[in-house]
Parts: C-alpha cells; structure tokens; sequence
C-alpha cells in the first residue's frame, strides 16, 4: 500500500500554516502580547521565532520528510527506545483534541448568536449562566449541555469526514477552502476595527513598548509558550504532516513560509481584535487595560459586549469573528487528529477509517466531560497543563535527544539537500544550546510554581486528579504503546518521487 501524499507544496504549506493558524493566533496570542510588554513583548517573540521555532519547525520537518512516518515511528527508526516520547507526543496531541473541540463547539453556537447577538446584554451572565450553565466547582458536573453538545457532535462527524478521505482528498482540499476564508473573515474584521473610533487607543495598548518588561523572565516565558502552541510544533503534527512530502522538498523554505504566515497572521488578527477593544473602551470611557482578558473571556465575554458597542454592521462583525475561530480551530482540530490517528494507523498496520474509527471514538468520549455543565474547569486546567508541562516536555526532550545524542550535522543537511537556501550552523546552535537552556528554564519554573499553589485556584484535588493525571496519563501513555509489539507497516514510503522543492 503506497503511503498518503499532498499532492502539491502549497497544499501542504496551506496544511501546515492551517495547523498553526488556531485558538491560539486569535484569543490567545492578542492578550499575550499586550500584557507582556505590548510593542515590547514583539521582540522576545520574534527572537522566539527565530531561535526555536523556526529552528524546531525544520528539525520536526525533516524528522517527518527523511523517515517517512508518525512521531512515533519516526522516532522509533532513530532508536527503538525513542518511540516513547513520539508516543507522549501524541498523547499530548490526544489531550489537546479532547477539548479544542469544545471550544470550536461553542464558536459555532456564537457564530449564530453573533448574526442577532443573541447574548443579549449581560454577555458574562449569558456565557457562564445560559450557554454553558456552570455549576459551581470542577467535582459538580452536572449532565450533558444540549446547548454544547450539538455543535461538538457536528466538529465530530464534520472532522471525520475530512479525515476519512485521507491527506491529499480531505485535509488538503478542507485547507483550499478554509484557509483563504479565513483571511476574508479576519480581514472583514480588521477593517471594521480600524475604522471604528478609539481604535488608535486599543492599538497602542497593544503596540506601545513596555520595554521595563524586557529584562522580566516571565516575558521571556510567555513568548516561548506562544511560539510551541501555536506553531503546532512539540506535540507530533508537523513530524506527521511531513511524513506525507516526497523526499525532494524544499525544507528550510516550507519552514519559514509556515512560521512566518502563522505569526504574521497573529499580528494581523490582534489589529482587529484590538482595534474593536479600543473602540468599546473609548465608548465606556475607561481604559483599554480594564476591558482586555485573557482566553475564554476575551471571546465569549468581552468580544460580544464590544460587538452589542458597534454602531453598524453589528451582525456581520458578530458572525464574522466567530467565524474565524471556527475556520482556524477547525483545520487545527483536523491536524491535531491526524497525529495521533496516523501513529495507531502505522504501529498496528491497519486502514485508516479502522484507525479513525478507533481513535475518534476513543477522543469522543473522553471528550464528553467537556460538553457537561462542569465542561469549562475541565478545559481550564488540562489546557495549562497540557501546554506548559506536555508541550514543554515533549519539544524539550526531543531538542536535547537529537541535539546532544543524534548526528544533528545529518539533520542539517537533509533539511539543506533540495533547500533554495541553506540553513547555517547557527541552527546547529539553537537546537544544541539556546532552546534546551531556555525550555529547561521554563520547565523548571513551571514545575516549581505548579507544585507550591495550584492552578487558578481550583482546589487541590482537582488540580493533581485533572492537571497532573493527564501529564502522568501522557508518561503511561508513551511506554505501554512502546511496550505493545506492533505490526510492521508496509506504507513507509512516499508513493512516487514527485518534487516540491521548486
Ligand atoms: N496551533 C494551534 C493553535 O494555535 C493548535 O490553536
């Protein structure tokens, strides 16, 4: 059986930016940059870019691109132990998926409520109370919300539609259309933002350097955990996505061209987010600090309230941004799928629908605690821990095995062999030295603060239970799919020698 292949560079470029481009660009990245510095916080990031993520990208890429598999099984070809930490890298990306759905779930119900704006006035009251019916603490779960679990069931089965026609008839094709829609939508909201009055204040909220900030480690911090969520690298997707080029592709080109569009993106996306924030503070009289938050409440709190604030075109802005979250989460969501499915796919050698069928009924239901009334602590706490520990540790471990303990010289020249240009030994250094005494720093400070206050305040309990259970779940996870004897797969090898390094 011929291994799955894109069928052109751009389809996989498009692929790989539509991993990238997610949640994370257009709730998370906005917030981030502005309480960390704003203009001032664009500097460790872009350092962050240049130092680990465009340098992991390429390693991630010719891990996938040289030995034609999974994390997992890419790993594994390297040294046979290795395979755990391909396969914690897909548990990580498991635990990601269970509920990044929910949150595209809730995006689509918005998208409606956006075109009359349903929410009504009190937008937190609606949110918390009526859509999502929070109960009091993670330990009441209450039942099912019908509200949630509609939408969550249509991310399910449209996904697995995708998915089912495999790399080049369904995750490229879905690509062609989301991504270039996508970019309409945010462009029709950046427009909107920048013509609405205060827009100017809500810019330079998010753009005035707080260059004190710069010499503040958390900053520093900040900026690395953004670049690894959200170029999708460290969690087994882009070593997948790769594994579907043929051998002659341009490397180190295809990683620039990914990393750029997910950051340029980011950027241009907070212009919109911000200039709409800018204009809703002006209205209230109050300054941007005090309506800008973070995560969850950014979108579904603060962002209907500011669209309820437009004077016009109120349900185009509304639908339009919802819109966005449901395009980019999505074409995440599928990437993030395909990285744990494809690894049971080549470790037991079965099809891919029996592989899907598997792994999506698995994901399904250990997704339906996020569709309950307790949904949103769930999602709260194994969304940080999955980001700062899973991610972390997983794009740690992998620069240290293959910088200090792999012939990282190899790496270098096959991500060079059909590159336009190449990369330098520079690259060497950053995997070798800056992004293991970066990421071990973050690592450490994490587990330390982790370990002495729980997380957002949740009691203990559910924080070690939730938190630290998934973390453990990733460990346990990653040696006993090890340890389980597979079946050699026949599909290791691309299906023709096409190039795509033209
Ligand atoms: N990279 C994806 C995001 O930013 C997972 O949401």
């Amino acid at each position: 059986m011929a291994r799955d292949q894109w069928g052109t560079r751009l389809g996989f470029i498009l692929a790989a930016v539509g991993s990238a481009i997610g949640l994370g660009n257009i709730w998370r990245f906005p917030y981030v940059a502005a309480s960390n510095g704003g203009g001032a916080f664009l500097l460790p990031y872009f350092i962050a870019i240049i130092t680990a993520g465009i340098p992991i990208m390429i390693l991630e890429f010719v891990l996938g691109n040289k030995y034609n598999s999974s994390a997992p099984m890419a790993f594994a070809k390297i040294k046979k132990k290795w395979e755990i930490l391909g396969w914690f890298q897909a548990a990580v990306a498991f635990f990601i998926s269970v509920y990044y759905v929910a949150v595209v779930a809730w995006s689509i119900s918005y998208m409606v409520f956006g075109a009359t704006q349903a929410w009504g006035t009190d937008t937190e009251g609606f949110f918390f109370g009526n859509y999502l019916g929070l109960t009091d603490s993670p330990w009441i779960m209450g039942g099912i919300q019908w509200s949630v679990f509609i939408p969550f069931l249509l991310v399910w089965i449209v996904s697995y539609f995708i998915l089912v026609k495999g790399v080049k008839n369904g995750i490229e094709k879905a690509n062609k259309i989301l991504m270039p829609t996508l970019l309409v939508l945010t462009a029709i909201i950046v427009v909107r933002g920048l013509t609405l009055p205060g827009a100017v204040d809500g810019l330079n909220y998010l753009l005035t350097p707080q260059w004190d900030k710069i010499f503040d480690a958390k900053v520093w911090v900040a900026a690395y955990g953004q670049i690894f969520f959200s170029l999708s690298i460290g969690f087994a997707i882009m070593i997948t996505y790769s594994s579907y080029l043929p051998k002659k592709t341009d490397i180190v080109n295809s990683a620039f061209m990914t990393s750029f569009a997910n950051c340029g993106f980011s950027l241009f996306a907070a212009l919109g987010v911000f200039s709409v924030l800018g204009y809703m503070a002006h209205a209230q009289g109050v300054a941007v600090s005090e309506v800008s938050t973070a995560g969850v409440g950014l979108a579904f709190v603060v962002f209907p309230q500011a669209i309820n604030a437009i004077p016009a075109l109120k349900g185009l802005v509304g639908t339009a941004f919802f819109a966005t979250l449901v395009f980019a989460g999505l074409s995440s969501f599928i990437s993030i799928i395909e990285a744990f499915m494809a690894a049971i796919m080549e470790k037991f050698s079965i099809s891919r629908k029996k592989a899907l069928n598997i792994c999506m009924g698995t994901a399904f239901i250990l997704s339906l605690p996020f569709a309950t009334n307790a949904g949103l602590y769930y999602l709260d706490i194994v969304d940080y821990f999955v980001n700062n520990l899973g991610i972390v540790i997983g794009g740690l471990v992998e620069v240290i095995l293959i910088g200090w303990f792999f012939n990282l010289e190899s790496v270098r020249e096959h991500a060079n062999r059909y590159s336009d240009f190449a990369i330098g030994s520079w690259w060497n250094f950053t995997i070798k030295i800056v992004t293991p005494m970066l990421l071990g720093y973050m690592m450490i400070q994490n587990i330390i603060t982790n370990l002495t206050s729980p997380y957002g305040g949740y009691p203990w309990s559910s924080v070690i239970v939730i938190g630290w259970g998934v973390f453990v779940a990733c460990i346990v996870i990653g040696v006993v799919f090890y340890a389980i004897k597979g079946k050699e797969s026949p599909m290791l090898e691309p299906s023709k020698e096409v190039s795509y390094n033209e």
